[in-house]
């Protein structure tokens, strides 16, 4: 695989995935973490989640990247080192790496290690001067950066509004221990999802082809086939609703009749309607995200977004 360092790749990734599942079935609410979506099936249905119409962020985040590419590029500087946190496809990186002044790495970062490998080696073939780093790790837990990397040439790129699967109070301890690690002078381009009337919200969660609801019930299949779940597939359904008080989309499974599901060999209760929580997806208005931001220690440089006011992007600077 060449130009890729496979052997950070090649680091086992402990996910603990069986412990977190019985732990989470096991409260009162029952809940599953939302890292969890993304096995090779998970991957390929977020993919598909991005091309449709009623999921607006991805279509708004990249026309707001190709408008502002030569603006971005300005402000990273030559030979940038981008870090991209849950890079997933890899694919919105690209539109940075073809606009920035001789980029000198890339290093994405993501859970799903087959997946990264895969579009690693893609964009290292496609960008033979950049030096492809892949990180096989939960961000989250923290990982190890590439030695050298100074951090007033490092861009973190975190796109596509993951920053929302975090509570606030999370979400402003994982920036500041962003910053951190990568110390004073590091940028970060964040994008936001943005607040706005529930119909839109919800149509994005509840999409007509039902590419969400086989995203959502994939974590059932998914414990099904490395778990030895017995989750009959037919006996839950796709729920999301925004909760405009907390201000973020709720993703559920909801059992459709009292039944007992074994994981791994252990019982678990369902009553007739009693749901699953699976995921959070946090919605802020460009004020709230940047007062966030401003406590963890992040400057804020720039805010962009689009005419519709959708969802908007953020340049960052760690003043610690
Ligand atoms: C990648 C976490 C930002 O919350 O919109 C898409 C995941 N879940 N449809 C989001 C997701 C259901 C997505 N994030």
């Amino acid at each position: 695989m060449p130009g890729v360092s496979a052997a950070r790749a090649a680091q086992a990734l402990d996910n603990g995935f069986l412990a977190d599942v019985l732990d989470g079935l096991s409260r009162p609410r029952k809940s599953l973490p939302c890292k969890y979506f993304y096995d090779r099936e998970g991957s390929a249905l977020f993919d598909a989640i991005c091309t449709l119409d009623e999921y607006y962020p991805t279509r708004t985040e990249t026309a707001l990247l190709h408008d502002r590419a030569a603006e971005i590029a300005g402000l990273a500087g030559p030979g940038a080192t981008l870090v991209e946190l849950g890079s997933g496809s890899s694919v919105k990186v690209r539109i940075l790496l073809d606009a920035l002044d001789d980029p000198a790495m890339y290093v994405p970062v993501d859970i799903s290690r087959e997946h990264l490998v895969a579009a690693a080696a893609r964009l290292a073939g496609d960008y033979p001067a950049v030096t492809v780093v892949p990180v096989a790790a939960d961000y989250v837990r923290g990982f190890a950066l590439p030695r050298g990397v100074r951090p007033e040439r490092t861009v973190v790129f975190f796109p596509g509004s993951t920053i929302g699967n975090f509570r606030p109070a999370e979400a402003l301890t994982f920036l500041r221990g962003l910053g951190q690690r990568l110390g004073v002078g590091a940028r970060l381009l964040i994008g936001v999802d943005l607040r706005k009337d529930r119909r839109i919200l919800e149509a994005a969660y509840n999409d007509a082809a039902g590419v969400t609801a086989a995203f959502n019930m994939n974590l059932l299949a998914r414990i099904n086939r490395e778990l030895s779940g017995t989750f009959d597939l037919t006996r839950f359904a796709h729920r999301a609703h925004y909760d405009a008080v907390r201000g973020r989309i709720e993703m559920h499974l909801e059992s459709l009749v009292p039944q007992t599901v074994r994981v791994a060999g252990r019982p678990f209760r369902f009553a007739a309607g009693e749901t699953i929580h699976t995921e959070n997806s946090y919605k802020y208005s460009i004020g709230g995200f940047r007062r966030m931001a401003a406590r963890a220690g992040w400057a804020t440089e720039r805010s962009w977004t689009d005419a519709d006011g959708l969802f908007s992007l953020h340049w960052m600077v760690w003043r610690g």
